[in-house]
């Protein structure tokens, strides 16, 4: 019997219940073209390669904010810090304008930056791949800023938003010394 045989034994609800026990980071992907600026809350938002430096994150293949993302071939993605539930909110819902109100700070970018985010990281297009029904979007870093200040990041976790606890997990011994430098 093949891997490829075998059928899932679990629904869609079972699987989003599984996977919402991985936490994530809360970023706002946006980019800007002739229609204006646009942007979508994301999830999914990764390192992929440091030498070339390539980030990326998963969109739904139905999603708006891809369809401009690949039109305009740039975007940027603000690190939502641990104070701005309410823009992972306006950033993930339909139908309203998510930038009304929301101050941006100006960057080299075309595409938006979100104020009081932790950073900004600024990409061209390097590729995009369908996968199942989502898009890997991939993204060449051109710029980066992460102002020195001390905020915390937005964490979703079992479909929550969360802050993440300062704590440092005990009896690390020298393995966060040994290993963190090599990433
Ligand atoms: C915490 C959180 C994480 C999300 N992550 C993703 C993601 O990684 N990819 C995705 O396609 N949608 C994700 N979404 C949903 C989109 O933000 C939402 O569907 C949005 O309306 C898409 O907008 P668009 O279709 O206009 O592009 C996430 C929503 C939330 C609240």
């Amino acid at each position: 019997m093949t891997l490829t045989s075998l059928q899932p034994q679990f629904d869609a609800t079972a699987f989003r219940r599984a996977l919402g026990h991985v936490p994530t980071s809360v970023c706002v992907v946006t980019t800007a073209d002739d229609d204006g600026p646009t942007g979508m809350t994301v999830g999914s938002f990764t390192s992929i390669s440091l030498d070339p430096p390539l980030v990326g994150f998963f969109a739904g293949s139905g999603s708006s904010t891809l369809s401009r993302i690949r039109g305009a071939g740039t975007f940027t993605v603000s690190l939502l810090n641990d104070g701005q539930g309410a823009l992972c909110q306006a950033f993930a819902r339909k139908g309203q304008d998510p930038f009304a109100g929301v101050p941006l700070v100006a960057g080299d970018h075309a595409a938006p930056r979100l104020a009081e985010a932790l950073g900004w990281i600024d990409c061209e297009v390097d590729s995009v791949v369908t996968i199942g029904d989502h898009d890997v979007v991939v993204g060449r870093v051109v710029r980066l800023d992460v102002p020195p200040l001390p905020r915390r990041p937005l964490v979703f976790f079992r479909g929550t938003l969360c802050q993440l606890d300062a704590r440092t997990v005990p009896n690390q011994g020298n393995w966060q010394r040994d290993h963190y430098a090599e990433w």
